[in-house]
């Protein structure tokens, strides 16, 4: 904390002592870098970072753009619907709900550490968050508008001149600047403050013996995918879970066209995963427990079976005492500050 305010200190002072010459706008008004804070040990940014930096009134934009229902067709659905700041950004859906109650391909993920990622959605079609917003706010079964649309109806709001002028300096509001504002504020949701993250940085907190068991066992079973601090290596894997029987649906292979990669899925972050059940790309498991279950039992076979599993037997075998121990563990990954969010 002291460190983030000494941050906005220096960030300030340095533009306000650059912008001496500049009279025109009052102090208040004045936007500002936003200091970025990067827990220890995290994966390097997305280098589209660096061109879309976190500002004040650009993250405050973002906020309020983000819960905005008018993006939608007929007002009623707005990015934080489905991606709801209580639920770690997700919407405790099997399928992603939106405008009329249309059901989507997919389960909505949660938002969260966004600007240490290098691909976005299941399959990884996306590797700009500002190539992101478009896409649901023209989808038919998410919000159903277009851009233009969405501007025509802020665009006599006052609020929104105000805050796009203290954000980029006039006005204009544009399909760019939506897109911008939205992706400051993404940027600035880093969940890392979890009772595994104090642990880890020697805080005082301590895990229990069961808490300690599962970790020994989900570094030797699970973090082979699930890795990093992110708790994912950001590869594509088929790892047999039931099968989305949507002919949308072909995973990875949708984006690469490869049989390689048919089924496969980016591996989820677990981080904040006892706030984002139901689980898998479309939600097939209503708990952690069941998805424990489903790995000791056995997975669908397949050509590109993830070889881990291949070489288990397609399975991860479990003890009963095991799924609990792992569950605990799981537990610790929960960051309640970033759910009050
Ligand atoms: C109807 C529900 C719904 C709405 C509305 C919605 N999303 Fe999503 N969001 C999803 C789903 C489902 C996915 C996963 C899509 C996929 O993998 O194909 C997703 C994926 C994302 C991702 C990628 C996350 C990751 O882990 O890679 C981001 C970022 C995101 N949405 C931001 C937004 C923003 C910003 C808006 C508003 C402009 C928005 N979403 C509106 C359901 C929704
Ligand atoms: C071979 C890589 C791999 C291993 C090993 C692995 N996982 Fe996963 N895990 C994945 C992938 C890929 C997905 C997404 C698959 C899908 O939805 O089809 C996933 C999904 C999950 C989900 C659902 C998360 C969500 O948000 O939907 C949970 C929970 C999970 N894994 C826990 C574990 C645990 C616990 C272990 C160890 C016992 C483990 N995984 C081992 C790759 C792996």
């Amino acid at each position: 904390m002291i460190k983030t305010i000494s941050g906005i200190l220096f960030t300030w002072l340095l533009l306000s002592s650059c912008s001496k010459e500049d009279n025109s706008v009052s102090n208040n008004n004045k936007n500002f870098e936003i200091p970025f804070f990067i827990p220890a040990d995290f994966p390097a940014l997305n280098h589209a970072v660096k061109s879309n930096k976190p500002t004040k009134y650009g993250v405050e934009l973002g906020e309020k753009l983000f819960h905005e229902k008018r993006f939608s067709g007929n007002n009623t659905i707005s990015c934080a619907s489905c991606h709801n700041p209580s639920l770690a950004f997700s919407d405790g859906k099997m399928q992603a709900i939106g405008i009329d109650d249309r059901v989507g391909l997919r389960n909505t993920p949660p938002l969260q550490n966004l600007a240490f990622m290098k691909f976005y959605n299941w399959d990884g079609n996306i590797l700009e968050l500002e190539k992101q917003p478009l896409v649901p706010i023209i989808t038919h079964e998410e919000m159903n508008s277009s851009i233009l649309e969405v501007i025509s109806k802020i665009r006599d709001d006052s609020d929104y001149k105000d805050l796009f002028k203290k954000a980029f300096g006039d006005s204009d509001i544009t399909p760019d600047r939506i897109y911008k504002s939205l992706v400051q504020y993404e940027y600035t949701l880093v969940s890392a403050n979890s009772k595994y993250d104090k642990v880890k940085r020697n805080e005082g907190d301590k895990f229990t013996d069961a808490e300690e068991r599962g970790y020994m066992l989900f570094k030797q079973k699970c973090a082979s995918c699930h890795a990093t601090e992110l708790f994912t290596d950001q590869s594509f894997r088929n790892i047999g879970f039931p099968l989305n029987k949507n002919i949308e649906e072909a995973g990875r292979a949708r984006v690469t066209g490869v049989s390689g990669d048919y089924m496969a899925f980016r591996v989820p972050s677990l981080r904040n995963a006892a706030y984002t059940a139901p689980y898998g790309s479309f939600g097939q498991f209503p708990t952690l427990r069941s998805v424990l279950d489903y790995f000791d039992n056995g997975v669908l076979a397949a050509d590109n079976l993830d070889p881990i599993l291949q070489a288990n037997g397609n399975r991860i075998p479990l003890s009963e005492q095991e799924k609990e121990d792992i569950i605990s563990f799981i537990h610790t990954l929960s960051d309640s500050t970033f759910i009050r969010k």
